[in-house]
Parts: structure tokens; sequence; C-alpha cells
């Protein structure tokens, strides 16, 4: 008996990094030594004190194993507001402006379900980050895509969008610190310019900052909210997945205007119980005590990131220096430009057992490129490096 399934489900290509699963797989078998530098996927493990809340928890705490509350627990709410407060200087309600997700991938999706009928648009920027695209499409949405790259310095240009889809939008995604071209908001007036188109086309901004603390040298990521108005028309979704090692854990959170919260928290409610309270108790942890633990996260990546960029520029390989993300946005050399991005990357992973993703996963705008993660060892970049040497010398055969 053959069960079909729905045409949306059918619709939607293979998952980029199922892809490249595929790949590493078949590298695997054929006893290639991989060295994994495709899904953003960190590698190192979650600070100490976080592991011990929660096993504490689990074993101390039975009350804890219960359904917890959709929203979130008040305490981990609480320490939500309190790292806005702290890191960024906005206030924020516990109650009302901070909402518990889990990761913030799920938010993204079901935000979209929350506001999204069918025929509305939605803008977000091409590349990006799947969910941004993905979440619109199995919401029944339509995605208007604001092409980013170097000519515009990764930020999209909002008057090129034309007036009728303007118009027609419900919501609009960006991401800075950007995955997956590690471009970065500098200046404010950027996101001042889109708290005023938002407000004149009456448009949701949803921000998501996943990389807010992932970033180097002098540079310090800002939040959306910081800007005046910013708050009367956008939300900022955050993750503790790369700022403490918890890509595993699932836990994120949604901080912003009450009302666009509402919606959404009410799906929640509808179709999960929200995180584990034992996890968002180490969530609490995470978030209070002290950041110590994210500094040596970022000096870590700012080390990698050295080392690898040094050996990359060394073999000609001319990639831009990110200042934030784990990721470093590398534009296909000229000789391979014609493969696209998915048999350049296919090429390498299977001649060299190098593994990085494809920037057609983010859109076809990213089509020149590859993305390049920062999640394995620093000892292994040499290698690495050397392969890649030998694969571009050798050139297309
Ligand atoms: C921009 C961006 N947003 C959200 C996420 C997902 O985060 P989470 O693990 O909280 O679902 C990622 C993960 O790679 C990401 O790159």
């Amino acid at each position: 008996m053959q069960f079909k399934q729905s045409s949306k489900i059918e619709a939607l290509p293979k998952y980029i990094f199922g892809i490249i699963n595929d790949l590493k797989k078949d590298a695997y078998a054929k006893k290639l030594d991989v060295i994994d530098l495709g899904m953003g996927n960190p590698d190192m493990p979650t600070p100490p004190h976080i592991v011990e809340r929660l096993c504490d928890t689990v074993l101390h705490h039975p009350n804890t194993h219960r359904y917890p509350q959709a929203k979130g627990m008040p305490k981990f709410r609480k320490a939500i507001t309190d790292f806005y407060k702290n890191r960024f200087d906005i206030n924020l309600d516990p109650n009302s402006e901070a909402l518990v997700l889990i990761g913030s991938k799920e938010g993204i999706a079901h935000l979209c379900m929350s506001y999204l009928n069918p025929g509305d648009y939605a803008l977000t920027t091409n590349p990006a980050y799947p969910v941004h695209l993905n979440g619109i499409f199995l919401s029944n949405g339509i995605v208007h895509s604001m092409p980013i790259g170097p000519d515009n310095n990764y930020l999209p240009d909002l008057q090129a969008i034309p007036e009728d889809v303007a118009r027609k939008s419900k919501i609009m995604f960006l991401n800075y610190p950007n995955n997956p071209t590690a471009a970065v908001v500098e200046d404010i007036a950027f996101f001042k310019e889109v708290v005023r188109f938002a407000k004149k086309y009456e448009i949701i901004v949803c921000h998501d900052n996943a990389y807010s603390e992932i970033y180097y040298d002098n540079y310090c990521p800002l939040s959306f909210l910081q800007v005046d108005g910013a708050k009367d028309v956008g939300v900022e979704f955050h993750s503790l997945s790369k700022t403490y090692n918890m890509a595993g854990w699932r836990l994120g959170f949604l901080v912003g205007n009450a009302d666009i919260i509402k919606p959404l928290e009410k799906l929640k409610s509808y179709l999960d119980y929200g995180a584990f309270t034992a996890l968002q108790l180490a969530g609490v942890s995470a978030l209070t005590e002290s950041q110590q633990c994210v500094a040596d996260i970022r000096h870590n990546y700012q080390l990698r990131r050295d080392k690898f960029i040094t050996y990359l520029h060394k073999i000609g390989w001319d990639v831009p220096v990110p200042k934030a993300t784990m990721y470093i946005w590398a534009p296909i050399p000229k000789a391979f430009l014609h493969l696209g991005s998915l048999e350049f990357a296919s090429r390498l992973i299977k001649e060299t057992g190098v593994a990085v993703t494809p920037g057609i996963g983010f859109g076809e705008h990213g089509d020149g490129f590859v993305r390049i993660a920062l999640v394995t060892h620093i000892n292994r970049f040499y290698d690495a490096h050397l392969r890649i040497k030998k694969f571009l010398d050798k050139g297309i055969s």
C-alpha cells in the first residue's frame, strides 16, 4: 500500500543538510577521513554548569517532569528579559513580551502559520536561513525574495520592493549577523529604515538574532529592538544553540511586541506544551550565571577563524573575513563557478572528504558561494586547507 504525502510536503525539495549528510555517508562508506565544515552544528560541549543544572533538576525535582506551561516558565522568561536588559539595554515585560520556544526554528515556522493566509506575501532575504523561506511556503504564503550580495553589503534594498508587494506583505524576515553570509549591520541607520518601511506598509519585522554573541575584533552585534519604534512593529528571535553550544537541547525564545507574540503563543498552546521545564531551568543558569563561557566559545571560534582564513588566503582562496558568526561565506573560485555550488561542494567532499554547504541551499542568490562552518577542532584546519589546495590546483578534469 502506498500513502500519498500532501502536495505541499511533496513540493519541498530535500533539505540541504539532508543532501550534505548523504554525501558525507558516501564519503564515510568509502573510508574517507571526513572533515565536516557543513552544518552549523557547534562541536564544543555545553558549559558544565548548564549541564549540571539540568542533571540536578531532572534527578532531584520530579515536579519538573510534568507538562510545562506553553509560554515558558516565569523564571526563564524573567531570565530572558534580564538578559536583554544587560546585553542590549532593552526593557521588556517578562509576562507579555517574552515567549519560550523549542528552538527558534520552531518559532519562526509557527510564527508564519500564525499570521499568513493563503496568498499573503512575506519578505525575506535571498540567500537566507532556510526556515525563513520554508516557513512562509509551509504557511501558504508567497515568498518575495530580497536579493543580498556583496554589491549591497548583504543588506536588502527596501526601495527595490515593488509597491504592490509591499502593500500585500505581512512579515519581513531579517537576520544579522547573517546565516549564511556572515554579514552584519554596522550602522543602525539600516534598522531605522526598516522600522520606517514596516510602519508605512504595516509589516511585522522578525529579526533573527541567533548569532548575536558570536562576534569578533571590535564588532559587537546590535538588537533590532534597540531602534526607537522597533517594538511597535517588531519581534526578535533568539537561540541558546550557538551562544551556549546547546543546539541539540532545542531552546530559544522570542521577545518584542506583545500583540505580535500573542497569536504564536495561542498556536503553541494547541501544538505543544513548550520546552521541558528542566531545560528551561538550565536555560536560566545559562542566561543568568557568569558569561565567561560565552567569551570562551567566542574566543575559540576566533582562533579557528584566524587560522583557517590565513590558510585559505595562503592557498589563494580570497574569502572575506567574517566579523561575526562561525561561518565563512566563500565565493567559488572562477575556474569552478560554472559548476554551481551543489556540484562544487559534491566534488569537494567526494575528492577530499571536506564537507561544506552549497550556497544554493540558502536560495538561488547564494549559488556562487559555499558556506564553511568552523565547527571542527582547530587542529583539523591544516589538513583541510592542504586538501582544498590540491583540489583547487587540479582544476576541472
Ligand atoms: C539564523 C538562524 N536562525 C535560527 C536557527 C535555529 O536555531 P535553533 O537551534 O534555536 O532552532 C539557526 C540555526 O542554524 C540559524 O542559523
